[in-house]
């Protein structure tokens, strides 16, 4: 049985990253401040893991969250691109400074090895595509800056101090548990409640945007296999779908899956949203041994019953 600590562990992905750990019977911690965390995705767990109300920006207050920790899946983060336009500071200060004490709490507890929550925002608008982890980075929003500056630190913890760490670059993750009341949550959140509300979705842009939307089960696979993979150490990986669909789309699925027409309102595009986005997966394959179970259609209508089971449970 290893010890895994997970950051960001009420989080959507990170709690779906305990229930798993939970399943296959390893050792699991929290750390978690609740910030956009939620106490009720760790119900299920709550009894057989040990959870610490801590915030990562506070490096004394966290450290002892480490003690005999085998694997750190570093997931705590302030996640949204408008929400780091309004507040750079603060998604600077959770992102960065607190991924540089994690980083510090980590090799000072001679953790073996820390995953890091990337994101495909890195590459901005970099016109190749699929997108490549070699591509130069142009992020385009302060949320993408401290994702890469996470990124560069987790690479000069490796060099540095020999500390093992692996970045994930995650594309566009949905599923259940990804909030439905933050005005910040995903947009396939966002549409999910629309539709269940009778509510018009409105499409920032003219819905010809893509994303490689990735359903959270795939992205658990994952990152707890560049846990323990032996080649992935210093590593950078792609984890998405390989796949892209474009918000015009994801209607028209929605449409299809609700059995009734809806017409999109749509409104300027977001600043610092970027235009395309769509993983080159191979490296994922080769180093993680990761092949992505679940598809687009059937991780939507999953998420969707989810949505459901909230209003009538
Ligand atoms: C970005 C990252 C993603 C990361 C996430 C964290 C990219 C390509 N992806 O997601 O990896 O996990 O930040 O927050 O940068 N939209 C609408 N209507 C809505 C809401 C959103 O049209 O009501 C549009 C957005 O303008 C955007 C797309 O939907 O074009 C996706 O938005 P969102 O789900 O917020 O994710 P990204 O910003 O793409």
């Amino acid at each position: 049985m290893a010890h895994y600590l997970v950051t960001g562990g009420a989080g959507f992905i990170g709690s779906t990253i305990v229930d798993e750990l939970r399943r296959r019977k390893e050792k699991v911690s929290v750390l978690d401040n609740y910030l956009t965390g939620q106490r009720e995705n760790l119900d299920d767990a709550r009894d057989k893991i040990t959870i610490f109300e801590a915030d990562i920006r506070n490096l004394e207050s966290i450290r002892a969250c480490f003690a005999g920790v085998d694997y750190v899946v570093h997931l705590a983060a302030l996640p949204s691109v408008p929400r780091s336009v309004a507040d750079p500071i603060t998604s600077n200060a959770v992102n960065v400074d607190g991924t540089l004490n994690v980083l510090v709490a980590a090799r000072d507890a001679r953790v073996k090895r820390v995953v890091f929550s990337g994101s495909s925002s890195v590459y901005g608008d970099n016109p190749t595509l699929p997108r490549v982890e070699t591509h130069c980075p142009q992020p385009l929003s302060p949320y993408a800056l401290t994702k890469l500056a996470g990124e560069y630190y987790c690479q000069v913890f490796h060099c540095l101090y020999g500390l093992e760490t692996v970045v994930l670059r995650y594309f566009n993750i949905f599923g259940p548990r990804q909030d439905p009341d933050s005005p910040y949550t995903g947009v396939l959140s966002i549409f999910t409640a629309a539709y269940l509300r009778r509510q018009t979705p409105t499409i920032f842009g003219d819905g010809e945007q893509s994303r490689d939307f990735t359903y959270v089960e795939n992205a658990v696979e994952a990152t707890l296999q560049a846990c323990v993979a032996p080649h992935a150490a210093g590593k950078t990986i792609n984890v998405g779908a390989g796949g892209h669909q474009t918000l015009n789309e994801t209607i028209r699925l929605f449409n299809k899956i609700f059995g009734y027409d809806v017409r999109p309102q749509y409104a300027p595009p977001r600043e610092g949203d970027v235009k395309h986005s769509f993983a080159d997966i191979s490296r994922a394959r080769e180093w993680l041994d990761y092949h992505p179970r679940v598809g687009f259609e059937e991780g939507l209508r999953k998420t969707i019953e989810w949505h459901r089971s909230l209003n009538t449970g």
